[in-house]
């Protein structure tokens, strides 16, 4: 794993968007692995930004977003399909049949195979040290299931995005596997804010696959890069 520590979110947003807007150009047909959640909102904003000055072409670029609630009504606005709409997909190129999300009717590796696999794959990380929803617990060889959430990443998330209401948060979500994630050519986790310092802080440790902390799954993937800001670092 490689680790790059920037300065603040701006810094690492920014990082990540010109890898990703290099990507997009160097091959048009490439697939992405999106997160949701708050870590990645400035990565989006600068896409939709380079998109407006460059005219960068997303028309033939595929994403493929690493979970869903279960249980929302569909059109919900913490739903990650809603989210991912109105974070980056309206203000890009991309055509909606270009844009997938797994759900409990389709067998998402398949079709993640059989469009030729995820070129660059985006993360986030829990607090709980968790990727895409893969918590303390998930299996090395984990694909795409349904999973429960743990209090942790409820009261999280509700903080975050129910304002405060943990009955509102969905206690179940659809989540690629930690061997779903590590399919992935080249993976990307992006870590911002003091609340992710202890979690930084044992990736810089980790040596190898504890299943207790989901993210050390990452060790065992040859094209990795961790970005984190100062306030994520010890
Ligand atoms: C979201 C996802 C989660 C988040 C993680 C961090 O699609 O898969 O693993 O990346 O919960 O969330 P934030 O960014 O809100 O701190």
């Amino acid at each position: 794993m490689e680790f790059i520590k920037l300065k603040d979110e701006k810094e690492c947003s920014k990082f990540v968007a010109g890898e990703i807007i290099k990507l997009v150009k160097n091959n048009k047909k490439a697939n992405l692995g999106l997160a949701t959640g708050s870590t990645p909102i400035q990565t989006y904003k600068y896409l939709i930004e380079d998109f407006n000055q460059n005219k960068t072409n997303w028309k033939k670029i595929k994403t493929f977003n690493l979970d869903e609630y279960l249980g929302l009504p569909a059109g919900h606005k913490q739903s990650y399909k809603v989210f991912m709409s109105e974070m980056l997909f309206e203000g890009i190129s991309i055509k909606p049949k270009n844009v997938f999300f797994p759900n409990t009717d389709q067998n998402y590796d398949k079709l993640i195979a059989s469009e030729g696999g995820i070129d660059f794959q985006l993360l986030g990380i829990g607090t709980n040290g968790h990727i895409g929803f893969n918590e303390p617990g998930s299996e090395l060889e984990s694909l795409t299931r349904i999973v429960d959430l743990t209090e942790e990443t409820i009261n999280v998330n509700a903080n975050k995005f129910f304002d405060g209401d943990t009955t509102e948060v969905p206690k179940q979500a659809i989540s690629m596997g930690l061997k779903s994630i590590l399919e992935a050519k080249k993976i990307v986790l992006l870590a911002l804010g003091e609340s992710k310092r202890e979690v930084v802080s044992k990736l810089l440790d980790c040596k190898e696959f504890d299943i207790n902390f989901p993210a050390s799954a990452l060790t065992l993937h040859d094209d990795v890069t961790i970005i984190y800001d100062e306030e994520a670092s010890i």
